[in-house]
């Protein structure tokens, strides 16, 4: 049997993998072999399927296409306008694992999706509290967390948790959002269309979230407890000199094209 002949859902609609194949190469997807694949394995009617074929083809980013993104090796569920998590946050991920001890609390901060928070209680004995500004977003993040013991919470920052919390945070996970507002133009039709500004306009030098939460984090964190950032390469600097500022001992992890920033909670 031809692996790529497919039968969608229960109706005996075969659709031509090689043709898809072609559609989504014109319309300009890179990986478009891949992307036939997830579309041809999801369960659905024909006429549904050829619904989510045209999206992508209109520039509909495949993970708001199928519902759902795989991260960290977590499938996270990603509702129409909310930010899709990238790749290279993974990156925060094994850090937080790294060094949480069972039972500690965890905080990720401008959860979108929750896809941060979801990843590391798959691997990691936590309590996690999450929060975000959007409504989508936490909406999103409640189901995404749903099976983890998990609070997700809609607000500014640190402004939803419990009080109680102050003190008590081993780590802090936080992707704000970090372009600057000049540079917004520039960024593919994908996030600039699909991608809510709040997710992505970190204001003037794009740091503007960050840095207002680094000033408030050490109120929360244990002695010796973690924030946990990613900034573009040219907001390291900057984003060391915030962390310093706030008493924090900062550490580069990954001198990269965005790069993982920590700050360490003094004694
Ligand atoms: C770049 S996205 C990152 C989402 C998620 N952490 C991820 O990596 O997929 C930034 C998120 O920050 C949220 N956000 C922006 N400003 C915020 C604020 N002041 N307080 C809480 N969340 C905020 C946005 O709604 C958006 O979901």
């Amino acid at each position: 049997m031809d692996p790529h002949d497919h039968r969608v859902g229960h109706i005996d609609a075969r659709i031509d993998r090689h043709a898809l194949v072609a559609r989504l190469r014109a319309a300009g997807c890179v990986f478009a072999e891949d992307e036939a694949d997830l579309l041809l394995l999801e369960p659905r009617d024909a006429d549904s399927l050829e619904r989510m074929i045209a999206a992508r083809v209109s520039g509909t980013p495949l993970e708001h296409v199928l519902g759902w993104a795989d991260f960290a090796g977590v499938r996270v569920p990603v509702d129409t306008g909310v930010f899709v998590p990238r790749p290279r946050s993974e990156f925060i991920v094994d850090a937080a694992v790294e060094g949480l001890a069972p039972g500690s609390v965890l905080v990720d901060l401008c959860c979108g999706s929750g896809a941060i928070a979801a990843a590391v209680a798959s691997r990691a004995r936590v309590e996690v509290f999450a929060t975000d500004i959007d409504p989508r977003a936490v909406a999103n993040a409640q189901r995404t967390l749903a099976s983890a013991h998990a609070t997700v919470l809609l607000g500014d920052l640190f402004g939803p948790l419990p009080a109680d919390l102050r003190g008590r945070v081993a780590t802090v996970t936080i992707v704000a959002p970090y372009v600057p507002t000049g540079d917004i133009a520039l960024l593919p039709h994908e996030a600039r269309d699909y991608e809510p500004l709040t997710a992505l306009d970190g204001g003037s030098d794009g740091l503007e979230v960050l840095r207002r939460a680094i000033a408030e984090a050490p109120a929360w964190l244990t002695p010796f407890g973690r924030f946990l950032t990613e900034v573009a390469e040219h907001q390291v600097d900057a984003a060391v000199g915030a962390l310093e500022e706030a008493g924090l001992r900062a550490e580069v992890l990954t001198p990269d094209e965005s790069s993982l920033v920590v700050g360490w909670a003094q004694e």
